[in-house]
């Protein structure tokens, strides 16, 4: 059986960006590969550091996973720094990496835009100043070689991403070539799976993420979906019902073709004639995206959070077994004690 990873940074619920972008990918691949999906607790620190608590929030967010159908027993559930050999390996690659692929990465130049001044509204366009490099730290200017190491250490075969994801994986299958170059054949490479066709807009039209607010979370209540859905972002130019409707760019559309899908041609054709407003439009999708998200909702509320945490040490466990192996071959291949 072929091998997956994938993983996910502690930051909070899941929503239903990251279920369209990856989750709903991961539940499916989980008959036909072996699956390892990891809690990339060491990768959350590259951005702050922990006032509160982790645990908490692990918790949560493998509840989450098994609530959108990734099923312990099939796959390993487990987490990073459980795992002392990502961090090994991670260590190991660092020393065939050219600073210079890094400083390219671009989710690395996203990141030190958001170091610029706050004054920028847009800093999509901030230039990336030998300044904005005194501010960043050697852990997340190596995000992509952790990252690389957490895949490679299980010799997976793919990786199940949102689409952002992919210059992470293009910079593993890079490295793994480069390992393989100077030490001999040990790592495949990874492919990446992605469903390029769902990305999730957020309730503002920005990125849905849960440090702008913008989310509707997997278990959100009907309550809350109508009022956040309520306040979505629409066409600008359709302030009466009457009005003609441009669906590009409207965010109640982009979750109608999400979870409504069949109704899509006459809610295009209501809207752009003119004989449907906004304020049913709305109505009707918060009545829809209920119904989506109902059986996660029923799903995760009855998962025992107390349960969680042996699901994580089994499963831990067993990755340190494989990335173990993986760590005894790289060293003989690497010629180390
Ligand atoms: N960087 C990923 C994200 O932010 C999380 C992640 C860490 C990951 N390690 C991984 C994803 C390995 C896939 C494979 O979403």
């Amino acid at each position: 059986m072929k091998r997956i990873l994938s993983g996910s940074r502690p930051t909070g619920r899941t929503h239903i960006g990251h279920l369209f972008g990856a989750l709903s990918n991961w539940a499916k691949l989980q008959d036909t590969y072996e699956c390892f999906f990891e809690v990339a607790d060491i990768h959350a620190l590259t951005t702050s550091i922990n006032k509160e608590e982790m645990r908490p929030v692990i918790r949560e967010l493998v509840a989450d996973w098994i609530a959108c159908g990734i099923d312990p027993k099939k796959s390993t559930l487990f987490i990073q720094s459980l795992v002392p050999q990502h961090s090994e390996l991670h260590l190991f690659l660092s020393m065939i990496m050219p600073v210079n692929w890094l400083k390219q990465n671009p989710t690395l130049k996203d990141r030190m835009r958001n170091y610029a001044p706050p004054t920028k509204e847009d800093t999509t366009t901030t230039e990336i100043t030998e300044d904005l490099y005194s501010n960043l730290n050697y852990g997340l200017l190596g995000y992509p070689v952790l990252q690389a190491a957490d895949i490679l250490i299980y010799k997976a075969n793919a990786v199940p991403v949102g689409e952002d994801q992919l210059p992470h994986i293009e910079m593993t299958r890079e490295i793994a070539r480069k390992f393989n170059n100077a030490y001999g054949n040990i790592f495949p490479e990874p492919e990446s799976i992605v469903n390029t066709t769902t990305r999730v807009p957020g309730l503002d039209g920005r990125k849905m993420s849960k440090s702008l607010n913008n989310t509707i979370t997997i278990d959100e209540s009907f309550e809350s979906i109508k009022s956040k859905i309520s306040q979505a972002f629409t066409d600008p130019l359709k302030i009466r019902k009457t009005d003609p409707g441009h669906t590009d760019g409207c965010i109640v559309f982009a979750y109608h073709k999400l979870i409504n899908s069949e109704a899509i041609p006459l809610i295009k054709k209501e809207c752009e004639e003119g004989t449907r407003g906004c304020v049913s439009c709305k109505a009707e999708c918060s009545g829809a995206m209920n119904k989506f998200i109902e059986p996660f909702r029923e799903k995760r509320a009855q998962i025992n959070i107390n349960d969680i945490d042996n699901i994580l040490e089994e499963g831990s466990k067993k990755a340190k077994e494989v990335a173990s192996a993986t760590i005894k071959e790289i060293k003989e291949a690497m010629k180390l004690w």
